[in-house]
């Protein structure tokens, strides 16, 4: 069966243990994805993470941050699919500035994700009762951005960085256009729950989804914040040598395999596996 207007044979469902409420899915992501539970906010707020890597765990294939995830992932289209919807059930969307920089004209919105199904998602977030866009939350130490990138510059999204008083210094110095939003009450070193107070102290948002990249999931690991993880595995094998490093999803932290997971649903197309998974650590941090 192929899921019409997008043109997408529907998700394999090899196995969904997903508790919680019902996503009020529109028909054409439902006939795609299958059933979509998610543990409502509520007094435990949520934060999921999504990555693509491949088979070896690469996440990115240039050290200097050039390529995107959807390099890795191929520019495969369920991955995009999957990306947009939980694009849409999200109040915030949080980067590192190095994914900013690899993809300087990019929005974090479900649409830019997956134009096909854009106004889907955007029905999605109406019956979910969201804002029309997620806020896109941009978080550096240095504030070495270009206030051109899309993310400043763009009516469709508002954005928040979150920054150092350095690098909020160094935003006014290049110019950073005064629609954005800028948090600069950090140290030198952000820690994850300072990122998500500067976030819910402007902005209504019990939904935070973190797209990394692997130096931001550090303190959002090792702080224990993040509570599911949706990983997409690209069928092919990158390597590592001294010349690339390729990093894994997780750069500048080390954990001892003290954060586990909980495997919660697994879906295939094509070649890709999509896997979801409930994150736990010994001491799990408070809700922020
Ligand atoms: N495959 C995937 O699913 C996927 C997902 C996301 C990203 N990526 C790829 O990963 C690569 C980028 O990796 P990356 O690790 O360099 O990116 P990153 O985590 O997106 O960005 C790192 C930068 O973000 C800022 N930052 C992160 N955590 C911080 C903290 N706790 N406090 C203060 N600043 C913090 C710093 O910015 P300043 O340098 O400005 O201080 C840091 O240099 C790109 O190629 C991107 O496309 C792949």
């Amino acid at each position: 069966m192929v899921c019409k207007v997008t043109e997408l044979t529907p998700f394999e469902l090899l196995r969904d243990d997903a508790v919680g409420s019902p996503v009020p899915l529109p028909e054409r992501l439902a006939a795609l994805y299958g059933g979509l539970r998610l543990n409502q906010p509520g007094p435990s707020k949520r934060i999921i993470s999504n990555f693509v890597s491949t088979i070896d765990g690469v996440v990115a294939l240039n050290d200097d941050g050039t390529s995107g995830g959807g390099e890795i992932s191929g520019f495969n289209r369920h991955d995009r699919a999957l990306m947009g919807l939980l694009r849409s059930v999200s109040d915030a969307i949080v980067v590192g500035a190095g994914t900013l920089r690899a993809a300087p004209q990019h929005l974090w919105n479900a649409a830019r994700a997956f134009p096909e199904l854009k106004d889907d998602y955007r029905e999605l977030r109406h019956r979910l009762g969201k804002a029309d866009e997620p806020l896109n939350v941009i978080v550096t130490a240095s504030g070495n951005l270009d206030p051109g990138y899309s993310v400043f510059n763009s009516d469709l999204v508002q954005t928040l960085v979150v920054t150092t008083r350095d690098g909020a210094r160094e935003l006014t110095r290049r110019g950073l256009p005064p629609r954005v939003m800028v948090d600069a009450a950090g140290g030198e070193h952000l820690s994850a729950r300072h990122v998500v107070r500067a976030i819910r102290c402007r902005a209504h948002a019990p939904m935070i989804l973190v797209e990394g990249g692997p130096l931001l999931m550090a303190p959002f690991l090792r702080e224990a914040l993040i509570d599911e993880l949706f990983l997409t595995i690209a069928p092919w094998i990158a390597g590592r040598d001294e010349e690339a490093r390729r990093p894994g999803l997780v750069s500048g932290a080390r954990f001892d395999l003290e954060t586990f997971a909980t495997l919660l649903s697994v879906r295939a197309a094509t070649d890709h596996l999509f896997l979801r998974y409930a994150l736990h650590t010994k001491d799990a941090g408070a809700v922020v």
